[in-house]
């Protein structure tokens, strides 16, 4: 019987700089795909994996994440008072119990790796979920309910795998394959941003992880990696090393990179086709510039 995973951190340390001037005084968490920040498809994909307990890594000028889980009594109060019953029931969605959530801070962005180690006495001696609320995954069954499913049949350490093209695979920890038994895959090692052409394989890990307490330990080394950072992908691969299993998962459903102004941009395109009340209008407006573009060509 495996431990059971009750656990996910959220790393959201990060200067989150490719959206700036915005992350100036905006987190990039809460940036909104339609009307929904990030952090909350994160919390939703959390909660329907059976977490109980949801970790965030802050930092400064993070303040408006904490708000945004917190209740907010005026507002409602004003809401029931004009019978929004709707717009009640989606404020339901973003509130926390109390001690459900904990924030602990990350003093310097050092890495994910690092940010992920800020956590370990809130984790103690259990396996763990990462969570990366940049990586946007949609699809019929939640990714991280996946990665549970086969967590509980290899256990291990079990990462999140998406097949990139060759030129991509430099952006990525990518996985040295052992064994490929189609949607999980065993691994003998991992490479954390290979250089080009010396990626080992095309299964990139993205950012969700179900990881032992053997990757803390190897975070307490603190050793920098790729991009003079603390690297997690070093973690995981190091666990190996002491004899641990790392499994990666080809998830099914689309990833967005909503890290990155052009993934984040198709999300926001591909969620607000999803909604009933805004595809016809979005469609059109679509169409029209695809005509318009084909009608000059
Ligand atoms: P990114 O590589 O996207 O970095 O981090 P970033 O700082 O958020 O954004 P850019 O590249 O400057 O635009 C991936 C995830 O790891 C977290 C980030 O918050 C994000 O969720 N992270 C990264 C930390 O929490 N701390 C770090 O030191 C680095």
């Amino acid at each position: 019987m495996r431990n059971k995973l009750t656990k996910a951190i959220f790393p959201v340390a990060g200067l989150g700089t490719r959206f700036l001037p915005a992350t100036k005084s905006v987190p990039k968490e809460i940036m909104t795909l339609v009307d929904r920040p990030l952090v909350q498809y994160a919390i939703d994909e959390a909660r329907a994996a059976g977490i109980k307990e949801f970790i965030f890594v802050t930092s400064r000028g993070k303040g408006a994440l904490e708000d945004y889980f917190d209740h907010a009594p005026q507002l409602e109060q004003e809401l029931r008072k004009k019978g929004k019953d709707d717009l009640l029931e989606i404020l339901k969605s973003t509130n926390m119990d109390s001690g459900e959530i904990a924030y602990t801070r990350q003093n310097k962005a050092l890495g994910l790796g690092h940010a992920v180690w800020c956590a370990r006495r809130l984790i103690g001696n259990e396996p763990f979920a990462v969570i990366l609320p940049d990586d946007v995954i949609c699809g019929d069954k939640p990714c991280l309910a996946q990665m549970v499913e086969a967590y509980n049949e290899t256990g291990g350490n079990v990462v999140a795998a998406m097949e990139v093209p060759a030129d991509k695979a430099s952006a990525y920890g990518v996985l040295d394959i052992k064994e490929d038994r189609g949607k999980i895959v065993s691994t003998k090692g991992m490479v954390e941003k290979p250089a080009f052409g010396e990626a080992p394989s095309n299964l990139a890990v993205i950012g969700r992880y179900i990881l032992t307490p053997t990757v803390l330990k190897m975070l307490n080394q603190k050793k920098t990696g790729a991009g003079g950072e603390i690297q997690l992908t070093d973690a995981i691969d190091a666990a190996r090393d002491k004899g641990e299993e790392v499994y990666g998962v080809r998830f099914e459903g689309q990833r967005f990179d909503c890290g990155s102004k052009a993934g984040f941009l198709q999300a926001t395109v591909a969620f607000a086709l999803e909604r009933e009340e805004l595809r016809d209008e979005l469609w059109g407006y679509i169409s029209g510039l695809v005509n318009t573009a084909k009608a000059a060509e």
